[in-house]
């Protein structure tokens, strides 16, 4: 039988993108809800690698597979970091990502440009059926714009612009932001420590 992956999410974006990144490998890629995996787990770790470990781990007491999860968040420099870990948690779990960009704006109302600086962070854990856990990071440099724009993507994506591609990642094709995302990148990292094991 094939090795068998599962990533534990039940977030259809992200199944899409692991399956476009992780494709190739010779494992049959699985997500929480096809591997028939209830997961409830509280994300109380202090970074992202944190929190990503304590789903990997959760869901690997409950099957044999290769198991991977992530973690992420975005990062704004001129707000200590906020809304970082607690980026989904963020003025509360069922706030419109409409108020919460707003309210960011809001926040860096007068901020010059060079003060503006963010990033999209992003932790993949992987568990290994032996008990070996590797964590890879993988980061998308930007800034807070002075508006939202785009409609593409999810969360963060309308404020959070590209200086190279002069646009929102909210206004990228999933592609190009595949190419250069935190979790691309992430994603991609931990590729190479599967290649080796599998
Ligand atoms: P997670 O699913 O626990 O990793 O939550 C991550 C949260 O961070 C999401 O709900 C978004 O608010 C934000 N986030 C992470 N990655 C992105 C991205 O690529 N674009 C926009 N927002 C993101």
């Amino acid at each position: 039988m094939k090795t068998q992956l599962v990533f534990a999410t039940g977030n259809a974006n992200k199944m899409k993108e692991i399956r476009e990144i992780l494709g190739g490998l010779d494992v049959d890629i699985l997500s929480i809800k096809e591997a028939d995996i209830e997961l409830n787990v509280k994300e109380d770790g202090v970074t992202f690698e944190e929190n990503a470990l304590i789903k990997a781990k959760a869901a690997a007491k409950k099957t044999d597979a290769i198991v991977l999860a992530d973690d992420s968040g975005l990062e704004i420099d001129y707000l200590n970091k906020e809304p970082g870990v607690y980026s989904a948690r963020y003025m509360g779990e069922d706030t419109s990502y409409e108020i919460k960009n707003q309210t960011l704006l809001n926040r860096l109302k007068g901020v010059p440009k060079e003060q503006r600086t963010a990033r999209f962070v992003c932790a993949v854990a992987a568990v290994f059926p032996d008990g070996e856990t590797i964590v890879r990071r993988g980061t998308i440099e930007g800034y807070i714009g002075e508006s939202a724009a785009g409609k593409n993507g999810f969360g963060y994506d309308p404020i959070f612009y590209v200086e190279e591609y002069g646009c929102s990642t909210a206004e990228m094709t999933s592609q190009k932001k595949n190419e250069i995302s935190h979790r691309g990148n992430a994603l991609r990292a931990v590729r190479e420590e599967l290649v080796k094991r599998i």
